[in-house]
């Protein structure tokens, strides 16, 4: 194997040229490398400048992720860092697409930046519960000031080459090619003769206590119950007050503590996770189907805004209504959506026009779908209508055209099989509003074609989606598992607790909402219509929170008619009390003495829930690897991220420990609490969920 980094010669210019597979990650072998040409270059006598550059789609994707946690070898990156700006002589930095983490503090460590245009400059450390280890806290506040340092790293959100040179991070950007560029500045640099520029001999940032304060205020809610932000702000901070070489051991300290704490472990996880969740092996290799023109049937909630959501990302659309009515309505709809996204700066008012004319159609005759390569059914959920759909469908598109259900319950493998293609249909369940949120399941029934999966997704990441595999079931992944763990709240709600402390306690534990909340926002009907649907089948234990069902007749809906849960004043939401009047109501004819409830005990019970629902799912295929699960909770149900996911947090608490909590609820509650066959196997052979996520 050839070495990532390599140095060479032409002219005066020395190349420092760094080739390391997809991200040119800072792994041991790089971090030697350089340390070694920079050694080269130094005693190269021909030699009066030198370029450091990356090759492939960027410079460096920052330190090698999957080294985190591992022993530590040498060289260290922050000593690759204060090497490179040791040379003796000047070393710039030619930057390409994404100087990101340790790629930026490589390039801090240099004495001159060149930025192509389009690059993306950032210290995303936070977003993986780290902060910046290699000299990017004191580095970066000696070239911007303190506030731009503070806001940068605290967020971790990328800047621009325009930002980052009128801020001082860089000296210029280019235009034309990386490589001829970066020899351009050099030789001029040469010709000026001009000298190393260490920034850590720069002077110490300013103190700016306004700066400080703002940055915590808005911490406390951007960055809520997270830990390594205001550390990371704590360490930039230390730069007003320290040289170079104290400072970089208080940013050491801080990045330690914060390399030992389990949010670093859930949002790596994450990280990984959501990369791997699109590699399956029965797509490996399959080459999509054509998704250029997209149909869609019903332009109510979900229809419209998955018509936005493509439209949005380019392609054309024909949406089907069932009269000219509610198809000028969903043109409306539609109309507004992107006209909100003109207003986040997000399309332009060309754009739009060019959309609502060219590459929107709406009508009423399925006809208009005879030449659309995929189609997308978003009608009521009633089996009958759909069948209906699905008989128009399969009468009038053309041959190999894929064929998906938005269905959010019903068995896609009946659909499939109510018509002639069954191998063409797949279902695609959308999250609402459909242009906004991530996660999108693909439902993959018996029948269907590999081919057509390969489409969802590749269709998903066209959309911007993170796309999961689920298998056909009641709910699929999600919404299988919610309606469990929800039952858990259901149950709590029945013994005693309030569903404003279960809310309370699970944002405290971090999701972004509680599910009584959650149950507003969506709207009460649909839980009510889910009960209704189940009320032949569903066994007699199973406890029917007849309190919502009396918030449904009373026509109190949620967030959309102002009242559910909550009284609504926007979407601010304040407990209803006369909630609790039902709830006492059905507490007293079911005759139970309400107890108390601590945060925790809710905060297990609900998570025990919803851990052993996921072991289920898991195990009956499903979810084909429990990251598919995680990856699901993580992009459509709130869960925090930094807990990884369910069955992350599940490995980070022990399951033995889960195991126990289950059988000791089991005990006053077997009907609900039955331990899946799964979980107890993990314990018993003392393995995590992780372990099934190899390959
Ligand atoms: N370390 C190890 N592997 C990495 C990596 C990293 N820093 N960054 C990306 N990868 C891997 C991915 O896991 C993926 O692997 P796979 O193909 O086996 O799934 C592969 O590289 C390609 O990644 P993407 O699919 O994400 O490629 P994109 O082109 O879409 O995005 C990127 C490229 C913008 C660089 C994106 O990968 C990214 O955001 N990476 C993380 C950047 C980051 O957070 N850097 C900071 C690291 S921490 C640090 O530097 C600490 C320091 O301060 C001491
Ligand atoms: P909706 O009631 O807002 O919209 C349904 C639309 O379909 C209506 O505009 C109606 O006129 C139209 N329609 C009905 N029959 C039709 C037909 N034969 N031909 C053409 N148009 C027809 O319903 P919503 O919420 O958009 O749900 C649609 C589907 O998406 C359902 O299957 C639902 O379960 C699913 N879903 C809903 C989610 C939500 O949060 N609302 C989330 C995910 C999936």
């Amino acid at each position: 194997m050839t070495h990532p980094v390599t140095y060479e010669r032409e002219g005066r210019i020395g190349l420092i040229r760094i080739e390391n597979g997809p991200v040119n990650a800072l792994g041991h072998a790089v971090r030697a490398g350089i340390t070694a040409a920079i050694d080269a270059f130094a005693a190269d006598a021909e030699a009066g400048i030198a370029v450091v550059y990356g090759v492939g789609r960027l410079f460096i994707g920052g330190a090698d992720i999957s080294e985190f946690g591992k022993p530590p070898q040498d060289p260290w990156l922050p000593e690759v860092v204060n090497h490179i700006e040791a040379c003796p002589k000047p070393v710039i930095a030619a930057i390409h697409g994404a100087a990101l983490g340790g790629g930026l503090e490589v390039a801090l460590g240099c004495h001159y930046r060149l930025a192509m245009q389009g690059t993306k400059l950032g210290l995303p450390e936070v977003t993986l519960g780290i902060l910046p280890g290699a000299g990017g806290t004191q580095r970066t506040p000696r070239l911007t000031g303190l506030a731009t340092a503070m806001e940068m790293i605290s967020s971790g959100v990328p800047v621009t080459p325009d930002d980052a040179l009128s801020s001082g991070l860089i000296d210029r950007i280019g235009t034309g090619d990386l490589l001829a560029d970066a020899k351009g500045y050099a030789t001029e640099l040469l010709d000026q003769n001009a000298p190393v520029r260490p920034v850590s001999a720069m002077p110490r940032p300013a103190p700016d206590a306004g700066a400080s304060a703002a940055i915590r205020a808005t911490l406390a809610k951007r960055a809520k119950g997270l830990v390594s932000p205001l550390a990371a702000v704590e360490a930039v901070e230390a730069s007003c007050s320290t040289d170079l070489t104290e400072g970089l051991a208080f940013e050491r300290a801080r990045f330690n503590e914060v390399l030992d704490t389990p949010q670093r472990e859930g949002l790596i996880h994450a990280f990984f996770i959501e990369r791997k969740v699109a590699r399956l092996p029965e797509i490996d290799g399959v080459a999509p189907r054509s998704f250029a023109r997209i149909g869609v049937i019903g332009g109510g909630t979900m229809g419209a805004g998955i018509a936005t959501a493509a439209l949005l990302r380019g392609l054309a659309v024909t949406l089907i209504e069932r009269d000219a009515a509610a198809a000028d309505k969903a043109r409306a709809t539609i109309d507004g959506n992107l006209a909100a996204a003109v207003k986040r700066g997000k399309l332009s008012e060309d754009k739009r026009a060019a959309i609502l004319s060219d590459a929107l159609i709406t009508a009423t005759d399925y006809a208009a779908l005879s030449d659309a390569d995929l189609v997308i059914e978003a009608v009521f959920e009633n089996m009958d209508v759909k069948k209906q759909v699905f008989a128009e469908l399969d009468r009038v598109c053309k041959p190999g055209a894929v064929l998906a259900t938005n269905t959010s319950y019903l068995d896609i493998n009946e659909i499939a099989a109510s018509i002639s293609r069954p191998a063409d249909v797949i279902g695609l369940h959308f999250f609402s509003p459909a242009h906004v949120m991530k996660l999108l399941e693909v439902v993959v029934a018996d029948k269907t074609a590999s081919d057509v999966t390969a489409t969802a997704f590749a269709l998903a990441k066209t959309l911007g989606k993170v796309a999961v595999r689920a298998g056909v079931c009641d709910g699929f992944i999600g919404n299988r598992i919610l309606s469990h763990y929800r039952a858990a709240a259901d149950r709590m709600v029945l013994a005693g607790a309030s569903p404003f402390e279960i809310d309370d306690a699970l944002t405290d534990f971090g999701f972004a909402m509680g599910p009584y909340a959650v149950a507003d926002l969506a709207g009460l009907d649909i839980g009510y219509m889910t009960r209704q649907r189940k009320a032949t089948t569903r066994d007699p234990q199973e406890v029917v929170p007849t309190w919502a069902d009396e918030l449904y007749h009373l026509g109190r809906l949620g967030q959309k008619t102002g009242r559910g849960y909550y009284i609504y004043e926007g979407r601010q939401g304040t407990p209803d009390p006369e909630v609790e009047d039902l709830i006492t109501k059905a507490r007293m004819e079911a005759g139970i003495a309400p107890r108390a409830f601590t945060k925790d005990e809710i905060v297990r019970r609900y998570m025990a829930a919803m851990v052993n629902e996921s072991a289920r799912v898991v195990e009956e295929g499903i979810a084909q690897r429990p990251l598919d699960v995680d990856v699901t909770l993580l992009s459509g149900y709130g869960f925090p991220r930094y807990r990884g996911g369910p069955l992350k947090w599940a490995d980070m608490q022990g399951l033995r420990a889960l195991l126990a909590d289950i059988e000791s609820y089991a005990q006053d509650d077997p009907f609900f609490w039955k331990p899946a066959p799964l979980l107890t196997r993990l314990a018993a052979e003392e393995q995590t969920f992780d372990s099934l996520n190899a390959g």
